[in-house]
C-alpha cells in the first residue's frame, strides 16, 4: 500500500479548537464509564476514535453535544461550554451534525423531506431554499435522483448517505460520526466512507468513532485509542495503528485486524 500523503495542510492549529474537552467524567449509576478525558480538536482536523466495545466511545461523542450530560469536567464546542447548565444547547447542536450507526431517518417521509424538515423548522429556511440546499447535498453523496424515495426503498448505504446529506444541509461546523458503517453490508461500506473522505478533504472538522482501520489510517489526522473510559494513546495513524506503544492498543488492533484472534481473558 502506498504511504498516505501528509494531509495536515487543512488543519488550522493557530485558531482556537472546535472542541475542547477537559477532565470529562461520566458515570451511569455507580459505574464510571468516562474517567477523565482530555481532548482538543482543531479546525479541519479529523480525529478517529477507536477502542473495544464498552470503552466509552459513544458516550464521549454524545457528551460533546450533551446527548449525555457529563458528570464532571468541561466540554467546549465552537467557543461555547456545553457542560454549562445554562447553555443554549439547541444553538450549539445546530452547528454540530451527528450521524449514527442506525441512520435514524424519518421512515414515513421522503428523502427530500428528511433533508429539509430541520432546515425549515430550525433554520427557518423557505421550502424552495431548503430543497435547493438538500438537492445539492444529496448530489454530493451521489443520491441526486432519490429525493422522492422513502428510506425503506433505499439500501442501508444509501440511507446512511441520506443521513449525512441531512446533517450537511444544516451547514454544520463539526460532524460527529458514531460507527456510521458498522450496520452496513460489507459491499456498501465503501460508498459511505468515500463520502466521508471527501468531506474530510474539504476541510470539515470531524470526530469519527470507527472500526474501519484502513479509513482511519488514510483519513485521520489523529487516532485516539480508548479503553475502559480512558484515552490510552493517541497520535498520527501511522503511529497509533502502525506502531502502537501500548500492549492494550496492540491487542485491540490484533483483534480488529484479525477477528479470529482470541480475546485476552482480562475482562
Ligand atoms: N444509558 C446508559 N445507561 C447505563 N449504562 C450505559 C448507558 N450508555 C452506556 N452505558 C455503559 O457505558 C459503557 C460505555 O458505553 P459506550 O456505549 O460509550 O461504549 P462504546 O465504546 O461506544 O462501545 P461499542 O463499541 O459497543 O459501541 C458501557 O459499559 C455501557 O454499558
Ligand atoms: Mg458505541
Amino acid at each position: 500500500m502506498m504511504p498516505p500523503e501528509p494531509k495536515e495542510l487543512h488543519v488550522d492549529t493557530a485558531a482556537g479548537p472546535v472542541v475542547a474537552i477537559t477532565d470529562l467524567r461520566k458515570s451511569f449509576g455507580s459505574r464510571e464509564v468516562l474517567k477523565g478525558i482530555d481532548l482538543d480538536v482543531a479546525p479541519g482536523e479529523v480525529v478517529c476514535v477507536i477502542g473495544p466495545s464498552g470503552s466509552g466511545k459513544s458516550t464521549l461523542l454524545r457528551c460533546v453535544n450533551q446527548l449525555e450530560v457529563a458528570t464532571s469536567g468541561t466540554v467546549t464546542v465552537l467557543g461555547t461550554e456545553t457542560t454549562d447548565p445554562d447553555v443554549d444547547i439547541d444553538a450549539v447542536r445546530q452547528k454540530v451534525g451527528m450521524v449514527f450507526q442506525q441512520f435514524n431517518l424519518f421512515t414515513h417521509q421522503t428523502v427530500l423531506e428528511n433533508c429539509t424538515i430541520a432546515q425549515r423548522r430550525v433554520l427557518r429556511r423557505t421550502r424552495a431554499e431548503a430543497e435547493a440546499i438538500a438537492r445539492t447535498n444529496l448530489a454530493n453523496v451521489g443520491l441526486e435522483d432519490r429525493g422522492n424515495a422513502l428510506p425503506s426503498q433505499l439500501s442501508g448505504g444509501q440511507q446512511q448517505r441520506v443521513a449525512i446529506a441531512r446533517a450537511l444541509s444544516m451547514d454544520p461546523e463539526l460532524m460527529l460520526f458514531d460507527e456510521p458503517t458498522s450496520a452496513l453490508d460489507p459491499e456498501l461500506v465503501g460508498d459511505v466512507l468515500s463520502v466521508m473522505r471527501t468531506l474530510a478533504e474539504n476541510g470539515m472538522t470531524m470526530i469519527v468513532v470507527t472500526h474501519e482501520m484502513a479509513f482511519a489510517r488514510e483519513v485521520a489526522d489523529r487516532v485516539v485509542f480508548m479503553d475502559d473510559g480512558m484515552i490510552v494513546e493517541q497520535g498520527p495513524p501511522e503511529q497509533v495503528i502502525g506502531a502502537p506503544e501500548h500492549a492494550r492498543t496492540r491487542s485491540f488492533l490484533e483483534r480488529v485486524l484479525d477477528p479470529t484472534h482470541p480475546h485476552p481473558g482480562n475482562r
